[in-house]
């Protein structure tokens, strides 16, 4: 079956599913999978995520072997809790909307601050009537458990009895990705209140350092967008998607985490800083960045005139103008710091060099080799600082943590960043796996089928035996000792090797598709599948494409035996030789010059099957 590829906007489709093998194939994004892997890509789930998912579609029971009882009671625990947040959620939100109070205070509010009711809405926005215990009383009636209410935060326990912890505010639900209500944050209306926020607390449910405000609702954008904008509040976040920049999310008045971060990165990789000019701002940003560095994120930032933050700005201009403004304002992450940090006092030498540090250490965090070396380049030309200087400095900050972390001294490592080393590489003209890969893909697609080989018997007679691909492939392995660079391949050739050994049998396509790891399902699929073989009248052109690949099925088993083999004799010759150069002890440079002559041999051995035309 086919259609057009989820992921690009294509007229033609290229995207391919096989019913029979359960396997996808996207052309034109490369991505290709079992039915797991597919939500993995498209709707970004984790494994478990995507497992329970498929389970519950096709009513299959999943039995949780690893759960303990305790596990299991945490579990439910949650899935309780999470029934009181909801009710509460409910509960505001039918007072925003439906009693006198709520409409000419806390809807009121919120339509002065400018919020539509569709926002409203979408946002899941309520509010807490001003008296003691009226939510107390509504939960009570609706028969929920009071241990929840108070683990939950959502009420107290004073010396009067117990009564509402958010009273007279409104009220923004905190929601994880799937959309399950978390807690809550309650701004207060009147000025005098003690605290302008009030929070959920932590709670069975509740991991403030793994949510982000407003994700539920940003996550299709993020994707979208491809990018993520973090904000400081919940109103940042709020007016910003009723502007129409709807990939914007908060950690809330926590500093960010990298929990969060790594939440982000299950959508993108593309972060931007909106914080207020003012001091914090910049200070919070600066940490931020850090943070965002160290988990692989690319780091831009936008601030604000002065005065202004995202949802003040939002608000007062259009919002076209506040696309353009978020376009153009975004600045690298290093042209913000050495502004933030230069203060104004760019003539000063000692406060540059601090500044060109600060900013080093940094860059440090990047494990990007070639991203580094463009920022390296980047800030020399900013900053008037050589470039070599810069990476100097870099190398001594690496050194630094890694002495911290290994113990060994510093001048015992060389150097982890040479400036050649930097520069990026010509791209490999042949992938140096190729041969290993091909093994893997024919014992996979063909590994049962047989054919035809000479073999020498003991009498040393040429007898002429049938045998399976795969034991002729794994015979072949084990006698010349060869053994794979490649980790995945690897493990494919050691999956038949053990599954031989332990059933007498060769394990099938299917075996290898479904098998729990992504990784190995993506590569596989890519192997089976050929646009060719999944093309329209598939059946046809399958039989005419199997049927030559059969024909010269031989040639397809030994080509890339031998090619593999080829190259690992030259990489034995090559070290032989580096060796020879070296070597001074007479005896170790005869037994060298053996090892070379016995290579030599096998590589007109296996030369004498390419003919003349492969050396
Ligand atoms: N915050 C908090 N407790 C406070 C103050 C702030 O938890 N006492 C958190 C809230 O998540 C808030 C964020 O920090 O959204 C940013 O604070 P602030 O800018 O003061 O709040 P805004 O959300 O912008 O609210 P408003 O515009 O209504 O003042
Ligand atoms: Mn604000």
């Amino acid at each position: 079956m086919k259609g057009l590829s989820p992921w690009s906007n294509e007229k033609t489709p290229s995207f391919f599913v096989s019913p029979a093998k359960g396997i996808f194939k996207d052309f034109s994004s490369g991505k290709g999978g079992n039915a797991v892997s597919f939500l993995m890509e498209l709707e970004h789930m984790t494994y478990p995520e995507a497992l329970r998912y498929l389970a519950n579609k096709y009513q299959i029971e999943i039995e949780e072997t690893e759960t303990t009882p305790e596990q299991q009671e945490e579990l439910s625990l949650r899935e309780s809790l999470a029934l009181v947040n909801q009710f509460a959620l409910d509960y505001f939100e039918k007072t925003l909307w439906e009693t006198d109070e709520g409409k000419q205070i806390g809807l009121s509010y919120f339509r002065e601050r400018g919020f539509s009711d569709q926002t409203i809405k979408k946002f899941g926005l309520g509010f807490s009537p001003d008296q003691n215990d009226a939510f107390y009383k509504a939960s009570q009636e609706a028969g929920h458990n009071e241990e929840h209410l108070l683990s939950l935060g959502l009420i107290k326990e004073g010396q009067y009895g117990k009564y509402d912890f958010f009273r007279g505010r409104v009220i923004f639900p905190i929601r994880n990705i799937s959309g399950r209500c978390l807690g809550f944050g309650a701004r207060a209306l009147k000025s005098e209140a003690k605290a302008k926020y009030l929070n959920s607390p932590e709670s069975e449910l509740y991991d403030k350092s793994r949510t982000l405000y407003g994700m539920y609702e940003a996550k299709r954008g993020i994707l979208q967008a491809d990018h993520c904008f973090l904000v400081e509040g919940y109103t940042d976040v709020i007016s910003l998607h009723q502007a129409g920049v709807e990939f914007a999310v908060s950690s809330s008045g926590t500093s960010l985490t990298s929990g969060q971060v790594k939440l982000i990165k299950r959508y993108t990789n593309n972060v931007s800083l909106l914080y207020d000019g003012d001091q914090a701002g910049i200070k919070a940003a600066i940490r931020g960045i850090d943070l965002l560095l160290e988990e692989g994120m690319n780091v831009k930032v936008i601030m604000f005139p002065d005065g202004h933050d995202p949802d003040s700005f939002a608000r007062s201009v259009s919002s076209t103008e506040l696309q353009r403004f978020l376009k153009e304002e975004a600045v690298d992450f290093t042209d913000f710091m050495l502004k933030a940090l230069l203060d104004g006092q760019s003539d000063d030498p000692v406060k540059r060099a601090e500044v060109t540090r600060r900013i080093v250490e940094s860059l440090s965090l990047i494990s990007d080799q070639i991203a580094r070396s463009i920022y390296i380049e980047r800030c020399s030309k900013v900053l008037g600082v050589p470039e070599q200087a810069l990476v100097n400095e870099l190398n001594k900050i690496l050194r630094k943590k890694r002495y911290k972390k290994s113990g060994v001294k510093e001048e015992d490592i060389p150097p982890a960043f040479p400036l050649e080393q930097a520069k990026p590489k010509p791209a490999f003209t042949a992938d140096p796996l190729l041969h290993e890969k091909e093994i893997a893909r024919i014992l996979i697609s063909y590994g049962t089928h047989e054919m035809e080989v000479e073999v020498e018997n003991e009498e040393h007679e040429e007898e002429i035996i049938t045998v399976s691909v795969a034991e002729y492939i794994l015979h072949d392995l084990i006698q010349d000792e060869v053994v794979f660079d490649s980790t995945l391949y690897g493990q494919i050739i050691d999956s038949f090797k053990t599954n031989f050994e332990e059933s007498g049998e060769f394990p099938d396509t299917s075996y290898f598709v479904n098998n729990s790891n992504p990784e190995f399902s993506e590569a596989i699929a890519s192997m089976v599948t050929s646009p060719y073989e999944l093309s329209e009248n598939w059946a046809d052109q399958h039989k005419i494409y199997t049927d030559t690949e059969d024909q010269n099925l031989k040639r397809a088993v030994f080509d890339p035996l031998m090619r593999l083999k080829l190259n690992r004799i030259k990489r034995m010759m090559k070290n032989v030789e580096v060796e020879l150069k070296e070597e001074q002890n007479e005896e170790r440079i005869n037994e060298l010059l053996k090892e070379k002559m016995k290579l030599n041999l096998m590589k007109i051995e296996v030369t004498k099957f390419f003919g003349s035309t492969i050396i």
